[in-house]
């Protein structure tokens, strides 16, 4: 049982292959107390998650600590942002953060945007089919959310390298415990760099505040709905980081894994409009653009047979779960048409991801353009990932394609 080592989140050979050390992890300790900031449980197995990423009383704070402080004193910039993103606030804050946004992002709201997504995803695809190659994450997994996002919020979409550069480290904002001093001030600098750029937008439309997602935030603050300026900015940060990264960790995936598994490709290519959704599906299980959920409960669990005392953080490895051969048959090939896809890629309970519809209407649109527009795709060099367990999204994908 012991001989299969403490998981270790940066160790490089986890972070070149976490499937094959959550497979290990599933059959040997699949619960795990690992000695990583003061002590903390890591869960792996899907029948021990599913129950408890969908129970309501996780919470992200410890009562009575406040880790906003790791960031320094109450006014440090990751510190601010911290306080204020809804996914890290429990109830009743965080029910009111959330609601800020929730209108913008219902399955009506969505669909509304399907012409809109179809006209970028298209423009994307026009200026890169004469070329016979791309980057698939610099000229499509990126652009696509990005534009999409940007026009959502109203802001220009003329921040593409600093939003590339800063947004890993604000990321680290999630589990602040996991940073060493150099992680702490990379995160301050990031979450700076967007209090600035956010507040700057947020001021100059203050007379006129339009009708997209930005101009709801500074209308729900003057009606007194937002209580301050740093909680407007960082739920403008958690629609705009929230709403390319993890989409455009999904996109790219999928082009990876029909390069890998071009019988799949062709499936989708038989009938792209009606296999499009269960593809998106199926590549949002394989991916898992968020691997780890973070909660602490406030009662004693009992999970494969250890108690978990109340109060102590829990990681649950949904990446492992969403592989887990006893919930997924073949879990680690993609199979566009699986049965019962009942994945936990979106989280549950209270802090469900609030920007389902669009990542899966983005995902529907690219691929069923791509399997409409391309016989296949073909790697052509080294694909490099984000060293970061938690988003480890595909930094760089050069495909070779041909037109259909
Ligand atoms: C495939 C794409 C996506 C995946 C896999 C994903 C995954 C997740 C997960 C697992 C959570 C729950 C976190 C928790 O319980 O602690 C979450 C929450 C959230 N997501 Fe997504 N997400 C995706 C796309 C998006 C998009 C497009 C947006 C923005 C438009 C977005 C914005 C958010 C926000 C703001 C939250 C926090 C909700 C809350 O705390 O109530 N996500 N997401």
């Amino acid at each position: 049982m012991n001989q299969v080592p403490n998981f270790d989140p940066a160790d490089p050979k986890f972070l070149a292959d976490p499937l094959a050390t959550y497979a290990e992890l599933r059959s040997h300790r699949p619960v795990q107390h690992l000695p990583i900031s003061g002590g903390l449980w890591l869960l792996t197995r899907y029948q021990d998650i599913q129950p408890l990423v969908t129970r309501q009383d996780g919470r992200m704070q410890p009562e009575g600590v406040d880790r906003s402080r790791i960031f320094g004193d109450q006014q440090a910039a990751a510190g601010r942002i911290y306080r204020n993103l809804m996914v890290l606030n429990d109830p009743p804050r965080h029910l009111r953060l959330r609601s800020l946004a929730q209108q913008a992002l219902t399955p009506r709201a969505v669909e509304n945007l399907r012409g809109r997504v179809e006209q970028v995803v298209d423009e994307a695809l026009d200026s890169v089919a004469d070329r016979g190659e791309m980057d698939a994450v610099d000229d499509l997994a990126f652009v696509v959310p990005y534009r999409v996002i940007c026009g959502m919020l109203g802001i220009p979409p003329d921040q593409r390298e600093a939003l590339l550069a800063n947004t890993p480290d604000f990321f680290r904002i999630f589990i602040p415990e996991a940073n060493d001093q150099a992680g702490i001030d990379a995160c301050n600098q990031a979450c700076a760099f967007f209090i600035e750029y956010l507040s700057k937008k947020i001021e100059q439309r203050q007379d006129e505040p339009g009708d997209d997602i930005l101009g709801g935030l500074i209308r729900a603050e003057a009606e007194g709905k937002a209580y301050e300026r740093d909680e407007i900015v960082a739920t403008a940060l958690s629609i705009l980081a929230g709403g390319f990264d993890t989409t455009m960790d999904m996109i790219g995936a999928g082009i990876y894994l029909f390069a890998n598994q071009p019988e799949e490709f062709e499936k989708l290519r038989g009938d792209p409009e009606a296999a499009a959704r269960s593809a998106v599906e199926e590549i949002i299980r394989w991916e898992s653009p968020v691997g780890v959920n973070y909660r602490i409960f406030p009662e004693d669990l009992e999970v494969g047979g250890q108690r978990i005392p109340a109060g102590e953080p829990v990681w649950m490895a949904l990446l492992s779960a969403n592989h887990d051969e006893a919930r997924f048959a073949e879990p680690d090939r993609l199979s566009i048409a699986r049965p019962d896809n009942q994945h936990l890629a979106f989280g549950g309970s209270r802090h469900f991801c609030i920007g389902q519809h669009l990542a899966r209407l983005e995902g529907e649109i690219v691929f069923r353009r791509l399997a409409e527009r391309f016989t296949g795709f073909e790697l052509v060099g080294p694909t490099p990932r984000r060293q970061n367990f938690q988003f480890r999204s595909f930094e760089s994908l050069p495909v070779r394609f041909e037109t259909a």
